[in-house]
């Protein structure tokens, strides 16, 4: 039986292991999905069961999305822009890292039907998945990318890759046509990110990369205030798809079944 395995820490709440779990079944693939909680000093010796083929993939969440990268051998290009690495695969016994949620927020934003071309993006956070999010936005053609974290270094560092990047204090609301919400707050139902969007004309796109809760306080006032909204499901389920297919060779179906049983 094939092993793949999630790992982060926290790692509780990932709900990895129910998707692709879910897509083995249905496929008869023999084959299990788990996850897995790590420190930092365990990660070398987790990777080399990759290596020792007592394990067969990986996908890997925060903190390590950038830690896994020195035991790897190669580096798909989405890799390398993004300096982020959330699957693992080996090929004729090499380590390949790959990132998936490049594809995941790209097809997900595909599917919000709001047209990006030459639009203002502000994004909310600075963390692990960021720099997938602004690497699509710029294949989208966005006019530009204004960032705003509450650690206002960690959103500096990132325009070390994006030199056009702008730095928005932290509190300050800038005119933009999109928003994303890549923080971590509204994980907790009570979260509430304290900022004013009272002054932003309607129709503009809130988009929160947490899926669970399915609707934020952020997405629940933007919807009050005439916003369209729409969550991390479909890049969720995205970028595991395309994991799933980079391992087991097939493309498991995207269905309401599946966005069903992540909702519940
Ligand atoms: P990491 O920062 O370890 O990569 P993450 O979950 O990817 O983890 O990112 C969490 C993001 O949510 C960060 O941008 C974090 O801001 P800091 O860099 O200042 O920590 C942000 N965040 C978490 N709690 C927050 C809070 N109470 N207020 C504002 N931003 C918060």
């Amino acid at each position: 039986m094939k092993k793949y395995f999630v790992i982060g820490n926290p790692i509780e709440h990932s709900l990895s292991p129910l998707i692709h779990n879910h897509w083995i079944k249905r496929n008869k693939i023999d084959a299990i999905y788990e996850k897995k909680k790590l420190k930092t000093t365990e990660l070398n010796d987790f990777i080399l069961k990759l290596r020792e083929k007592k394990i067969n993939g990986i996908n890997i969440t925060i903190p390590f999305k950038q830690k896994v990268i020195p035991y790897l051998d190669n580096l798909s290009d989405e890799a390398k822009k993004t300096n982020s690495v959330n699957t693992i695969y080996v090929h004729k016994n090499k380590l390949f890292g790959h990132n998936t949620d490049v594809e995941g927020f790209e097809l997900g934003m595909k599917d919000t039907k709001f047209n990006v071309t030459n639009k203002k993006v502000f994004i909310l956070g600075a963390g692990g998945v960021v720099p997938s999010i602004i690497f699509v936005l710029k294949k989208m053609n966005v006019s530009k990318v204004m960032i705003s974290n509450r650690t206002k270094d960690k959103a500096k560092n990132l325009k070390i890759f994006h030199k056009d990047l702008e730095i928005v204090e932290w509190g300050e609301v800038p005119n933009f046509d999109l928003i994303i919400n890549a923080t971590s707050l509204g994980l907790n139902k009570d979260d509430i990110i304290n900022l004013d969007f009272s002054k932003i004309s309607e129709n503009k796109l809130f988009y929160d990369v947490i899926y669970n809760p399915s609707e934020t306080n952020f997405l629940k006032s933007a919807k009050n205030l005439g916003h369209q909204t729409e969550n991390g499901r479909k890049m969720f389920i995205y970028q595991a798809a395309a994991a799933f297919k980079i391992w087991h060779g097939l493309s498991p179906e995207i269905n309401n079944e599946i966005i069903k049983i992540l909702a519940e």
